[in-house]
């Protein structure tokens, strides 16, 4: 591995969109070592008291308003920027992801590093080919997300200016298909398979991602921090194992025995597997097996489903 990992203990962090799916799991490892901040726009009562509980400092503010992250100190050491809105509104949704990631990165421009979590999402749709850091983009997310992917190829290009305007050492990690024991998109597809909902698939089969399992995505994060630069690093960041939908699917049907029902759907996200070369290179391999993962899943969030 090229790059040595920080060292977060003791660390004040700043921690955007913490009550998300992805965040969540961070901010429990993390306050237990460090000083974390979490910041979202906290319209729900309990998120607030979830932060607290887990020894988190409450922020609310929305990235979308500049003054409001004023509220944010002055002395953050590194900031993970998780927090995504797709409203559907493009003017709102560009503000948020966009802009907000300028924002948020003006605020804390004496950090030691930044670390943008992007999406493959950004990548224009090319079949089975894994996708290397300079693929072609594209609005890949549009059927389901309108503003998702478009908005997450603007921020990406703010966040560049910003880290290039004020000597911001920053890392942009493109998220492939992040779980864990609170869940992910194989969760939905439990549901789905439980219920008997038919489950689009692209026709260009398999369909294929890389899960990265939130205990690998943690313990990546020092290292994603410690391969920031001022020209701003861009990394892939999936599991080291390249797994399909169908494979995930038949492998939930062998642990529950709920069947998939396939709808072959030309709307459907295809394959948006990554080359993992510079990802590998900077950051190690990952090590959690997909179908642990999944099993360890199924087991915290639905152990009755389990045969
Ligand atoms: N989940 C996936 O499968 C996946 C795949 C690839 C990449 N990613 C990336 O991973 C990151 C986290 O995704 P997620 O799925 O965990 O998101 P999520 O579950 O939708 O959570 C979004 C978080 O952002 C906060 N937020 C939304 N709008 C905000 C605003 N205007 N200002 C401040 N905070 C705001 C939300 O809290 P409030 O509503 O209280 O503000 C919430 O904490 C995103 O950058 C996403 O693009 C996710």
């Amino acid at each position: 591995m090229a790059v040595t990992p920080v060292d977060l203990t003791g660390a004040k962090i700043l921690i955007t969109g913490p009550t998300g799916q992805v965040a969540l799991p961070v901010v429990e490892h993390f306050a237990k070592i460090a000083d974390v901040c979490a910041l979202a726009r906290f319209r729900k009562a309990e998120d607030r008291a979830q932060m607290e509980d887990m020894g988190a400092t409450v922020i609310a503010a929305d990235l979308a308003d500049a003054q409001s992250l004023e509220a944010v100190p002055e002395d953050i050491d590194y900031v993970l920027n998780f927090a995504v809105v797709k409203s559907g509104d493009f003017e709102y949704d560009l503000a948020a992801n966009g802009e907000g990631v300028g924002n948020l990165m003006l605020r804390c421009r004496n950090a030691k590093a930044f670390l943008h979590f992007s999406s493959t999402a950004v990548y224009e749709y090319c079949g089975h080919e894994p996708r290397r850091e300079d693929s072609p983009l594209g609005d890949n997310h549009r059927v389901m997300f309108p503003t998702y992917s478009i908005s997450k190829i603007a921020a990406e290009t703010v966040c560049r200016f910003v880290a290039h305007q004020h000597d911001i050492p920053t890392t942009i990690a493109r998220l492939s298909v992040p779980y864990g024991d609170n869940g992910g998109w194989m969760y939905f597809h439990m549901l789905m398979m439980k219920e008997g909902i038919p489950i689009d698939l692209h026709p260009e089969k398999p369909n294929y991602y890389n899960p990265l399992h939130a205990r690998d995505y943690i313990e990546k994060i020092p290292y994603l921090l410690g391969a920031a630069t001022r020209e701003v690093t861009t990394v892939n960041f999936g599991g080291s194992q390249r797994v399909s939908i169908e494979q995930w699917c038949e492998y939930i049907s062998e642990l529950t025995g709920f069947e998939p029902v396939f709808q072959d759907n030309p709307q459907a996200f295809g394959s948006l597997c990554i080359d993992t070369t510079r990802m590998h290179e900077l950051i190690g391999e990952t090590s959690v097996d997909w179908r642990e993962g999944i099993r360890s899943q199924l087991q915290a969030l639905a152990p009755e489903v389990l045969r």
